[in-house]
């Protein structure tokens, strides 16, 4: 038998995407360039996934301010940092084993000092209703805490899999998180033509059509949503919630991007606040997991892998099930001094917190303007139209394909949505993630990318990707739909 034999069949059988495919042709094209190959662009930019400090954003300094003197303690005197930014620090030390960060996490669950930290942000955060510090767990990354779950959740085989009610479109990223867990994806559309809302009639249809293939046990929610930027108001998360009381499900809230909101009128609210606000038969029986990260939103600390997950009614004995698994992968530290950073920011009289603030704003403002520009450029190219985005760091405009290149993909056994993409990056020297891997297995194409990017370099995307679409439909043209499209084809060259 060969080691690749050996390998567990459920690894062997995760899915590949055509992301990493393309990931590869990128840092391919950009070694060719630093090597001298001519290209008709400078760089390669990268909006495919949500990584905002790849794509240019700074980090906010006062957290590296602080991560700097705790990583080198010797900061702790050096007058050139602010004062405030070296107490935090040795508050932090003080909160480590050994004052430092080169020891491990005890509790493996986290640092009784940050998870204490985020029990009270998350009070706050929910106007009261109480956050306890036993019911958090630090991760590596806000997706290890979703695969933990996902693991615990997983059981059986073929009709007797754990099925999980996922969005369609989804994170890119969670087809293969579940495949990893071995947990059947049993999807739910997204209404497109309502901004992407979550619609009760779908979930209902969801769970019928999964109750023949998987035992559908849990349902994924990403609010405000990856990629689709929709955000949830209270009534639909109380009907979500209903309808996981009402057929038993474990509810998976994502809620990485809740700093993330600018749309008009819309406010990021909790699953768990409104879970307590509909009253104790909601409050002490809907089992829920809550997730956050330092990757997203406005901090966008991709690399520092940090996470929290928050359990609601969790059974004590899956809860000690959780605690035993930490115990032998205990988060590291440093991720876990920034997300106390994160939940316990600067406040007004402290030294740093004009320039904390600005730099915030900064990134706020930048998100909500970069959306807004997106959306209304990419609805004036023809055979685009994108869903105004309330939240979050994504667009996803639906994509019409010319029926020539569609061919083409066929040939090649891709899908056309990602041939859109690879070519793209060959001719254009961007990198946007097709439709396909958000787990979209229609015929409605679609593309996502990363707005959270620095105004000039959405710039360069924008224009590089309209002119490789009006050439691709030069050459491929589209079925004449009308004047509606040969409009917009004279109003985006114009
Ligand atoms: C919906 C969603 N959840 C979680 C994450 C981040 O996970 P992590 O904290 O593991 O970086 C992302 C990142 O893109 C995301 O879009």
């Amino acid at each position: 038998m060969t080691s690749l034999q050996q390998v567990n069949p459920r690894v062997l059988g995760v899915r590949v995407s055509p992301h990493s495919t393309r990931q590869s042709l990128a840092a391919h094209i950009t070694y060719q360039i630093t090597k001298g190959v001519q290209k008709p662009f400078k760089k390669v930019i990268d909006v495919s996934s949500g990584d905002p400090h790849k794509a240019g954003m700074k980090p906010i300094s006062f957290v590296r301010q602080v991560l700097a003197v705790c990583l080198y303690p010797e900061l702790l005197h050096d007058e050139n940092l602010p004062q405030d930014a070296r107490l935090r620090a040795q508050k932090l030390l003080a909160a480590c084993g050994g004052g430092s960060v080169g020891s491990y996490s005890s509790p493996a669950t986290g640092l009784r000092y940050v998870v204490q930290n985020i029990a009270e942000f998350i009070t706050r955060r929910d106007a009261g209703v109480p956050s306890y510090p036993q019911a958090i767990v630090n991760t590596s990354g806000s997706r290890k805490a979703l695969t933990m779950m996902m693991k615990l959740l997983a059981s059986g085989v073929g009709e007797n899999q754990t099925g999980v009610l996922t969005p369609t479109p989804c994170p890119y990223t969670l087809p293969m998180l579940l495949d990893e867990a071995g947990v059947t994806l049993a999807p739910y559309q997204l209404r497109e033509d309502r901004g992407w809302a979550v619609d009760l009639e779908e979930l209902q249809l969801a769970l019928k059509t999964a109750r023949g293939c998987c035992q559908p046990r849990a349902i994924y929610i990403s609010n405000p949503g990856n990629p689709t930027g929709h955000v949830q108001d209270r009534k639909s998360i109380e009907e979500v919630i209903r309808f996981a009381a009402t057929e038993g499900l474990f509810l998976l809230v994502d809620e990485v991007y809740q700093d993330s909101v600018y749309g008009q009128g819309r406010e990021f609210v909790s699953y768990k606040k409104v879970l307590f606000e509909m009253g104790e038969e909601y409050s002490e029986t809907v089992e829920m997991v809550s997730f956050h990260s330092l990757s997203n939103g406005i901090m966008g600390e991709c690399g520092l892998r940090g996470g929290y997950m928050e359990t609601v009614n969790l059974d004590p004995a899956v809860m000690r099930c959780l605690v035993t698994i930490q115990s032998t992968n205990s988060p590291p530290i440093l991720p876990q001094l920034a997300l106390d950073l994160m939940v316990n920011p600067l406040t007004c009289g402290d030294p740093s917190y004009g320039t904390y603030t600005q730099e915030i704003l900064f990134s706020q403002v930048t998100l909500a303007q970069n959306a807004q520009r997106a959306w209304e450029f990419l609805n004036r190219l023809p055979g685009m139209s994108c869903q105004p985005a309330m939240g979050g760091i994504h667009l996803y405009p639906q994509l019409l394909i010319p029926p020539g290149m569609i061919e083409q993909a066929k040939i090649l056994g891709v899908e056309a949505d990602v041939l859109y993409c690879q070519r793209l990056l060959e001719e254009e020297g961007v990198c946007v993630g097709a439709g396909c891997e958000n787990g979209q297995t229609d015929k409605n194409y679609h593309l996502r990318l990363c707005v959270l990017v620095p105004p000039g370099t959405l710039e360069e995307v924008l224009a590089r990707l309209s002119s490789f679409h009006l050439r691709l439909l030069d050459r491929f043209p589209l079925p004449d739909r009308g004047v509606k499209d040969r409009e917009l084809v004279e109003n985006s060259v114009a």
